[in-house]
């Protein structure tokens, strides 16, 4: 009989204590790829211990580079020429690896990656990854669900105007442009902390880069990069999960390895809510004393509120005094896990990218099932607000971005367990 993995949280708890976050995975995982773009060994610091480093791990080695992973570091060490080919296999367990494109293609003049297609939180393009790339000289085609881009002469510094700050195409063309001919300036540039560490590791590498942080980015091209040591960014993400979750269970907890200014809006949200936030440097606690005062909140690119916490905030109105309204405006199937906020008894409806939440004052625990990395947070996070025990299932995808999550739950006072329940299976 098949066996699957679940976590069963018992609500009630009030978040209690001391959390240390890690290094971001929506950084790591690029910076995995930069070092891609010089010959030698880099290593890349405070790496998550999650499923997705392993995939990119096996992705780099599969273009010929030697990887190791151990004790949080990636130590990577990358052939005079790589290889120029990523494999449907490993591409759809992470769309992330679309982000060799760029590096590969700057350093070998010729890439063919399998393409990702759409998962469980949208449709997913990669139209302004191509049309920025084809600005700097180089040729995109599609054969067999793999796109191909090729820059025999090399590419080229160009004008690049994004239609939408996405933080991919910015990465992409970022490490295109590190290594093309002449400048880039790539407009409307993504703005998010995991581009500025991509910069930064970049400028150590003897890259020429100016704006970070900004939305023009101006890139100088230089001959060749050298390879470096580099840390991750602490996951900003990780971080707002456990500001959400202690606001939601009117606990106290202190998060430690996240700048608090990266999150300045999410956590003024949690003010508006009632909490109580102080700011440290590279942690931050919050406290929240009554139950939260309904807030609405809009979704946009950095500085605006993450979408990758939209799960978590639809959490906390589920649970507010009163209506939210919040608004998704990234990604167009954000709103699929709803229906199983729905199963443990939140008062949610949707239309096209708003939710209106009524608050209830508990919510009622129920099995449920992770659809997507944050959707599985949100709903561990709701059951701890719920009377009796949630059952969360598919937590294979919470396992692919918060790294010891079941062991945190229990040592900020959840009760909290991890099983592998055998899943039914139907004769025909
Ligand atoms: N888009 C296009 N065309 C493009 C590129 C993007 O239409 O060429 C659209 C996408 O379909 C989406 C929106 O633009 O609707 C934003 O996409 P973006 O490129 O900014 O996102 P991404 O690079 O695919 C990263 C993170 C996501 C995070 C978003 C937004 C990684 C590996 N993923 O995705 O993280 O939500 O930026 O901040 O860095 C997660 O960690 O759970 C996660 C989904």
């Amino acid at each position: 009989m098949a066996r699957v993995d679940v976590i069963r949280v018992k609500g009630g708890a009030q978040l209690a204590g001391d959390v240390s976050v890690g290094g971001a995975k929506n950084s790591a995982l690029k910076l995995m790829a930069v070092a891609l773009l010089a010959q030698g060994r880099s290593v890349v610091e405070n790496v998550p211990r999650i499923t997705d480093i392993a995939i990119m791990a096996e992705v780099l080695r599969r273009l010929g580079c030697q990887v190791t992973l151990e004790g949080g570091h990636a130590i990577i060490d990358v052939p005079a020429e790589p290889g120029s080919e990523a494999d449907y296999d490993l591409v759809r367990r992470l769309r992330a690896s679309i982000c060799v494109l760029g590096p590969l293609l700057a350093r070998r003049g010729y890439v063919r990656v399998a393409l990702p297609g759409g998962d469980m939180i949208g449709s997913r393009g990669l139209d302004m990854h191509f049309s920025g790339l084809t600005r700097m000289g180089a040729e995109i085609s599609g054969e067999h669900g793999f796109v191909i881009a090729a820059a025999p002469r090399g590419l080229r510094g160009s004008k690049i105007w994004l239609d939408f700050p996405s933080v991919g195409a910015t990465e992409n063309l970022l490490m295109a442009a590190v290594l093309a001919k002449g400048v880039t300036e790539i407009d409307n540039a993504a703005r998010e902390p995991e581009i500025v560490d991509i910069c930064d590791m970049l400028t150590a590498m003897g890259a020429r880069i100016g704006g970070a942080g900004s939305s023009t980015l101006t890139v100088e091209g230089v001959e060749s990069l050298s390879p470096v040591t580099h840390r991750t960014v602490g996951d900003r993400i990780v971080g707002g999960t456990w500001a959400f979750a202690t606001a939601m269970t009117r606990g106290d907890v202190t998060i430690h390895g996240v700048r608090p200014e990266y999150l300045d809006v999410a956590l003024d949200k949690l003010v508006t809510a009632g909490a109580q936030v102080t700011l440290g440097e590279n942690q931050f606690r919050v406290r929240m004393e009554q139950r939260p005062r309904a807030v609405d909140i809009v979704t946009l690119p950095f500085p605006g509120f993450a979408t990758d916490l939209l799960p978590m905030a639809i959490g906390l109105a589920a649970v507010a005094e009163g209506a939210s309204l919040i608004t998704e405006n990234i990604f167009d199937g954000r709103f699929m896990f709803v229906n199983e906020m729905v199963r443990l008894g939140a008062d949610i409806r949707t239309d096209g990218h708003h939710a209106v939440v009524n608050g209830r004052e508990r919510l009622s625990g129920a099995p449920v099932r992770a659809t997507d990395i944050r959707a599985g947070a949100g709903l561990v996070i709701a059951g701890l607000c719920a009377d009796g025990v949630t059952e969360v299932g598919e937590v294979h995808h919470i396992d692919r971005g918060y790294p010891d999550f079941v062991t945190d739950l229990a040592k900020l006072g959840v009760e909290v367990e991890r099983a592998d329940v055998p899943e039914p299976t139907f004769d025909f």
